[in-house]
């Protein structure tokens, strides 16, 4: 694993008068680009070509480095580059989607905004429920094997696919059916069966706090919320009863765009706390804990119970409707606060600070 010392030498080499912020191509990159351009620094954008267009029409990235595959940001000649214009990156979905986390934690030699140990935390599901337990927080139940089934059930597959051939059951013969055809569908294979995970199916809505842990200001902020906009699960509801029964519609959770929410007043109260419990438990199972943003995935049910099922210790795609600003990053911030912005905001701080060390891996 890259130790802070290595990542510290990088940074000895760095001009800090002219750093330069970097992500890959995707996810929440508009957002991250954005947000260093407000705050005066400089960007560069490792894309694909078939997204080249998004750099090109939206242009906010002051580099663009066109690589085949995500994976090539390994390559020497790559990282050099982006040493060369003292990039610091900012790490999204796209990369523990793209790149494993052993090759994060092992082979990117370019500092990272961010934890990295956190990433192999988020990556492995026993280890993300072993950290949000021991903050404290709700989670749903899980089931060991299909035969405990008991009542309504989500059952999810190895990786994050972003919810898809994710499926419900509420009992063992269910269960059985729809893997059966699944597997007969060529959706998944007996190797994804092995691995599936039966966790309670929290009746509710889903709700998705951003939080921001900034280490110059000793602060846990909250800057946002959003749900989600998932095909097909969402729009089911616009086929009546009588089709969906016709045609044994089987739902979906791929993840198509989220959409913002404002939270009834009285609910910030634990979701602020539970930010606090989670950056603290973070601190004691790889320092110095979570660096800048992180979000909690939760389902409320109709007694107001927050189940948190998922963390993400990074920038999520969600942050992406606070672009330009939210209801509470504008309550902290006033206008033009966002994610992207909240970072670079930070990554200021920490130059004008000279302790640049301490928000990097
Ligand atoms: N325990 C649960 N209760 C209710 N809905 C859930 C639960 N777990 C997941 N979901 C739904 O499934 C979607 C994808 O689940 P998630 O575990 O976040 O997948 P991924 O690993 O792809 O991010 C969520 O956005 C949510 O709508
Ligand atoms: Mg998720």
């Amino acid at each position: 694993m890259i130790t802070r010392e290595e990542i510290d030498r990088v940074l000895q080499r760095y001009d800090k008068d002219k750093i330069t912020v970097g992500t890959l191509g995707s996810h929440s990159a508009l957002n991250i680009f954005k947000g260093a351009k407000e705050e005066g620094l400089r960007t560069v954008c490792v894309c694909t070509p078939r997204n080249e267009i998004i750099y090109r029409k939206f242009p906010l990235a002051d580099h663009v480095i066109i690589v085949e595959n995500f994976t090539q940001l390994l390559d020497e000649k790559i990282q050099e580059k982006l040493q060369r214009l003292n990039t610091i990156l900012i790490p999204h979905g796209s990369f523990t989607a793209y790149l494993n986390t052993e090759q994060l934690m092992s082979n990117l030699y370019v500092p990272m905004f961010g934890n990295r140990q956190l990433l192999d935390w988020e990556a492995n599901r026993e280890k993300q429920r072993e950290w949000l337990l021991k903050a404290g927080l709700k989670l749903p139940r899980i089931f060991r094997t299909p035969r405990e089934i008991d009542g309504w059930v989500i059952a999810k597959f190895p990786g994050a696919r972003g919810g898809r051939g994710y499926f419900l059951a509420s009992s063992y013969e269910s269960f059985e059916r729809k893997v059966a055809a699944m597997l007969s569908r060529g959706l998944v294979t007996e190797a994804d069966i092995e691995k599936i995970h039966l966790q309670e199916y929290i009746i509710g809505v889903n709700v998705y706090p951003h939080y921001f842990h900034s280490i110059i200001e000793n602060e846990v902020e909250l800057l946002g919320v959003d749900r989600r906009y998932e095909s097909s699960i969402d729009n089911l509801g616009r086929i009546p009863a009588q089709e969906q029964l016709e045609n044994e519609i089987t739902p979906s959770y791929t993840i198509i765009g989220n959409i913002p929410l404002t939270l009834r007043e009285s609910l910030l109260a634990t979701l602020l706390e539970m930010g606090d419990k989670v950056v603290e438990t973070a601190k004691r199972l790889a320092y110095p804990g979570i660096i800048g943003p992180f979000c909690l995935e939760t389902a409320i049910t109709e007694n107001l119970e927050i189940y948190t099922f998922e963390i993400s210790a990074r920038i999520v795609a969600g942050t992406n409707v606070g672009i330009g600003t939210s209801p509470y990053a504008y309550l902290k911030y006033g206008g033009k606060m966002y994610m992207g912005r909240r970072i670079a905001m930070e990554i200021k701080s920490a130059i004008e600070q000279e302790r640049i060390n301490d928000i990097v891996t």
